[in-house]
């Protein structure tokens, strides 16, 4: 039976790198009904539908209800403009469909030259809130302020979301990076919440803490000093990109956003306006994200043949990889299209 699954272009390289992750998924004998809704400057270029109650042509309801029925989706990077503007459609989607953890698995790649071999680093990062609650003030003209929001329901459920993702998949330890010496009450709150919530995974898993600063650094001296890292928002942001730097860039960080009402899997990257319709852009990352939702059909939906198509993808692009035959950001010569072609080739072959 074809699963239902809801894809978003998004804007930019995202229609490019959605389409080349949705032709190999096809070609991995996962079976799929997608089910093509928009969001983002791709949404208001369509305009709001008859119908559609939702007067925000960004995120139109009808793509919010789209995921709440089939509990998946698959989606592209969206437009947020800078210092100004609509503001992100991502963050409001994670917001409103209450995807409060982001899961940011970052994973050296062999054939991938990098600094580090090696690395194998989960982050795990608070969707929901802090700064990314969007609480903006003009005080007076010259003075602003930007709210930092933390709630203990929030910081207590990633924090067992962590502890539990660590303890189902055998993980050692779960770091939390934060500013709880200057930020006391927020990030003093995050800290004091995933202490408590350890407690009941003491026996399997190790928890620790580092001051952000301190552990950027140690990050980029020695990877392999870190497991799972646990962090509220705004700084799991700024470490997923940091962390990819450390295993290739963001052609190759995949990401998912998990919640009770479904589950959106997207990559780390933006997109990427500098390279956007130039068939650049590598789609492993968004076909990466593909894998994780490949996987997590197979084990919410009952469906081993899912499990089986995602190991059957990465072990056709794990192979692409060790014989160079990749985009141009990992040292290839290919381009979007023609690395997805390679990728359908093998898959035939395997
Ligand atoms: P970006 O991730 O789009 O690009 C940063 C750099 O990485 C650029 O040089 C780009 O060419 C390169 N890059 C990104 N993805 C790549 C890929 N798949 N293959 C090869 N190179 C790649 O970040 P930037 O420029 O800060 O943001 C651009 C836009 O994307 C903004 O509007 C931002 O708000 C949005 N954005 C959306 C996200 C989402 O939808 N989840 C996440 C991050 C940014």
């Amino acid at each position: 039976m074809r699963v239902p699954v809801v894809l978003i272009p998004g804007d930019g390289i995202g229609p490019e790198v959605t389409e080349a992750a949705r032709s190999v998924i096809d070609a991995s004998g996962a079976s799929i009904e997608w089910r093509v809704h928009h969001a983002g400057v791709a949404a208001l270029e369509q305009g709001v539908k008859p119908g559609d109650a939702s007067r925000n042509a960004l995120l139109p309801e009808s793509t919010k209800e789209a995921i709440l029925e089939t509990r998946v989706a698959l989606k592209g990077p969206c437009t947020t403009p800078i210092g100004g503007g609509f503001s992100s459609v991502n963050v409001a989607l994670r917001k409103e469909l209450d995807l409060f953890a982001a899961v940011r698995p970052v994973r050296s790649i062999d054939g991938v030259d990098t600094r580090f071999t090696g690395v194998d680093v989960v982050i795990i990062r608070e969707n929901t809130e802090g700064l990314y609650s969007g609480i903006e003030n003009v005080i007076t003209p010259g003075v602003v302020t930007s709210l930092k929001v933390a709630t203990e329901r929030a910081c207590r459920r990633i924090a067992r979301f962590a502890f539990e993702y660590a303890k189902e998949r055998g993980r050692k330890k779960v770091t939390a990076f934060h500013k709880a010496n200057i930020m006391k009450l927020t990030d003093g709150l995050f800290i004091r919440c995933a202490r408590e919530e350890h407690a009941a995974f003491a026996d399997v898993v190790e928890y620790d803490e580092v001051i952000i600063d301190a552990g950027c650094m140690k990050i980029v001296q020695d990877p392999s000093r870190f497991d799972m890292i646990l962090c509220e928002n705004l700084y799991g942001d700024l470490m997923s990109d940091l962390c990819a730097g450390l295993v290739g860039g963001l052609g190759v960080t995949p990401g998912a956003n998990i919640g009770e009402k479904g589950a959106v899997f997207e990559a780390v990257h933006g997109t990427a306006p500098d390279i956007a319709g130039q068939d650049k852009a590598n789609p492993l990352a968004m076909l990466m994200s593909g894998v994780m939702m490949l996987n997590h059909v197979g084990k919410t939906q009952g469906r081993p043949d899912f499990e089986r198509a995602a190991a059957r993808i990465r072990g056709a692009y794990d192979a692409a990889i060790r014989s160079r035959e990749c985009t141009r950001d990992l040292g290839g010569s290919l381009g979007t299209r023609a690395f997805a072609d390679v990728l359908i080739n093998r898959l035939a072959q395997l």
